[in-house]
């Protein structure tokens, strides 16, 4: 291969044979033992833990009714839950029965 920079080559050749091996780090992380309130739909919520734990949920206070559906769409549309807009509903509808809002 010619190159303006015999030199250089070289060097990055040297430095591609030299790098490390990547170190296989073991990281026993603790079980997740949070479940999600039984309730009918449950199943729909089972993307709500893709990115975090269930206890982000169960550890809400009782919420002012409307809390679920800007929540799950705050989800999607602030941190991009690949959640269609059909499945919002139902989402919302398991959360409000699982975990109630507040009563006045
Ligand atoms: C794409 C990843 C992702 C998915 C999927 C996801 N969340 Fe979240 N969620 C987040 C992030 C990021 C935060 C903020 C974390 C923080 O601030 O520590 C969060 C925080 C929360 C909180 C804490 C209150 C808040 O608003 O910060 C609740 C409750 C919550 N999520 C519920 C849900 C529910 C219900 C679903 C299913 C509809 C869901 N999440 C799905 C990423 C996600």
């Amino acid at each position: 291969m010619p190159t303006a920079f015999p030199r250089l080559a070289a060097a990055l050749a040297l430095a591609g044979a030299c790098a490390a091996p990547a170190l296989a780090l073991e990281i026993d992380l603790p079980k997740e033992t949070a479940t999600l309130h039984a309730a009918s739909g449950a199943q729909n919520a089972a993307q709500c833990y893709m990115c975090h734990s269930v206890d982000y949920i169960s550890s809400q206070p009782p919420m002012p009714a409307g809390f679920w559906e800007a929540e799950v769409k705050k989800m999607v549309q602030t941190y991009g839950a690949p959640i269609t807009a059909e499945q919002i509903p139902l989402i919302v509808r398991y959360l409000d029965e699982a975990y109630p809002p507040q009563k006045k």
